[in-house]
């Protein structure tokens, strides 16, 4: 079978690793699409070093520009490939522009889209990511989730529950295989901005990474962050600066004033590698990147996330993560606790990982081979008048599964509630004394 692959990205390269590596493992053909969306080599290239990926096959190379051009020059290649190259599947990671185009492009062209990281909500419309996330979760056929929590908001949507995929989170695929390996380097082999910082012999670090347009492109933003970062003066603040970051802070005129900072060290973009090594030696970081506060609760780092919103709720709730914004009061407070308070930073740090066990894309590609073997893989026209249903909610008043229950009613359950509780209709959930909402097809 042949397995597609669009990417464009830097997070979507890192969390589609695994992904390629199982492909490989199961001895499928991988077709593997750059839309060049990132370019710089330590944007891009790098991670493929790093992870040993394979060369892309085909790279569309649309540069930078607006999201219209931008989602548009991607749609044009992707289709071009696509029509040579006819995958069985396609496979989209995360909220960039690449999932929209390559989402909207393949499920025109009636090849199944599987959405990995799909149902992540932020509720923020303003978030050019947002748009992305909801525009491919209609195009898709597979949505392979993170969580329950993200699975839920899809069956809110009125996507079927036998869709969606609760895997876990690649990214916890990518930390665990590659952190021992990047702890286990020489220091020569150490990216030279860490290794001319001794990285290994220094204390007290924070990782700091911002890039998403609401922080970067609106100046008062920065200026906040950057007054919070100057009373952090005890701490070594280590900015790998991503290229639009660093292009508005220059726009802005803060790139000086925070690069004459002595604690702070601003530095180019690293690899994953390295990466790793920063975070995980990090008394907490400080980011508005989402991969991140993944990863930050994955190693038990604790994560101040420079945003109002977060499309990852459960790393809040599980108590890793605290919503900061961009105000400086509030990040220098929760930033002095977690530093004074060490039962407050080792609750932090204890916070159990949402996100699984590091065996997302295995999962993914069970559930990808056994479609292919039940035919049920390919998107075609109904041979059939397409059935009717209407929608109805019951309270079951004996034992029966979600699975029973629809056997026994001709019915698709939709979302269970238990009193106020919403509940994930897995094929075993016991209905009974629950209003269950369903399509009833009789
Ligand atoms: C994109 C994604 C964002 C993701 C982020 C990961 C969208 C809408 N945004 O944001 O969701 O979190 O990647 O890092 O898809 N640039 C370079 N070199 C590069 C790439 C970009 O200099 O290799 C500069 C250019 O000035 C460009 C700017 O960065 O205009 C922004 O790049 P762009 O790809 O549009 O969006 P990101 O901010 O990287
Ligand atoms: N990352 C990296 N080098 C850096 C900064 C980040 O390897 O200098 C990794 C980080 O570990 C995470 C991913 O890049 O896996 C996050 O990417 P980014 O913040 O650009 O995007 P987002 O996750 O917000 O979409």
């Amino acid at each position: 079978m042949k397995i597609a692959i669009v990417l464009g990205t830097r997070p979507e390269i890192i969390k589609m690793a695994s992904v390629m590596d199982e492909i490989k493992n199961r001895g499928q053909e991988l077709l593997l699409i750059h839309t060049g969306q990132h370019y710089d080599k330590e944007m891009s290239e790098q991670f493929f070093i790093d992870l040993k990926l394979p060369v892309p096959d085909y790279n569309i190379n649309v540069g930078s520009g607006s999201h219209g051009k931008q989602t548009g020059k991607m749609m044009d290649g992707i289709e071009e490939v696509i029509l040579k190259e006819k995958p069985d599947i396609v496979l989209v990671q995360g909220d960039t522009n690449a999932v929209l185009a390559g989402a909207l492009v393949a499920s025109k062209l009636h090849i199944p889209v599987g959405h990995v990281e799909a149902g992540l909500r932020s509720f923020d419309e303003t978030m050019p990511e947002e748009i992305n996330r909801l525009g491919a979760d209609v195009c898709s056929k597979f949505y392979f989730v993170p969580t329950e929590e993200s699975a839920i908001n899809l069956a809110m949507e009125g996507i079927s529950r036998k869709r969606i995929f609760i895997t876990g989170n690649t990214v916890v695929d990518a930390c665990f295989r590659n952190l021992k390996i990047s702890e286990a380097r020489p220091l020569e082999d150490y990216d030279k901005s860490l290794a001319d910082i001794d990285i290994d012999n220094m204390d007290n670090i924070v990782a700091l990474t911002m890039h998403r347009a609401e922080t970067v492109d609106v100046k008062e933003r920065l200026e906040n962050v950057i007054g919070a970062l100057e009373e952090l003066s005890e701490m070594n603040i280590i900015f790998p600066i991503h290229p639009r970051t660093k292009k508005m802070m220059e726009n802005f005129g803060l790139f000086d004033k925070l690069n004459n900072m002595e604690h702070v060290h601003i530095i180019k973009p690293v690899g994953y590698l390295d990466f790793l090594l920063l975070l995980s030696k990090s008394t907490f970081i400080l980011t508005d990147s989402g991969g991140l506060q993944e990863e930050a609760i994955t190693l038990d780092v604790p994560a101040l996330t420079l945003r109002y919103n977060t499309e990852r709720p459960e790393t809040v709730t599980a108590g890793g993560n605290i919503l900061v914004g961009s105000d400086k009061e509030v990040i220098l407070e929760n930033a002095r606790k977690i530093l004074d308070d060490a039962e407050f930073a080792n609750k932090m740090r204890s916070a159990k990982n949402p996100y699984g066990v590091g065996e997302a894309a295995k999962v993914m590609l069970d559930v990808i081979l056994e479609a292919e073997e039940k035919d049920e893989l390919a998107i075609r026209p109904p041979d059939a008048v397409m059935a009717t249903f209407t929608r109805k909610s019951r309270v079951p008043d004996k034992d029966i599964t979600v699975s029973e229950f629809e056997g026994e009613n001709n019915a698709l359950v939709k979302i269970a509630f238990e009193g106020e509780d919403v509940k994930f209709p897995y094929d075993d959930l016991n209905l009974n004394g629950l209003t269950v909402i369903y399509e009833d097809y009789s």
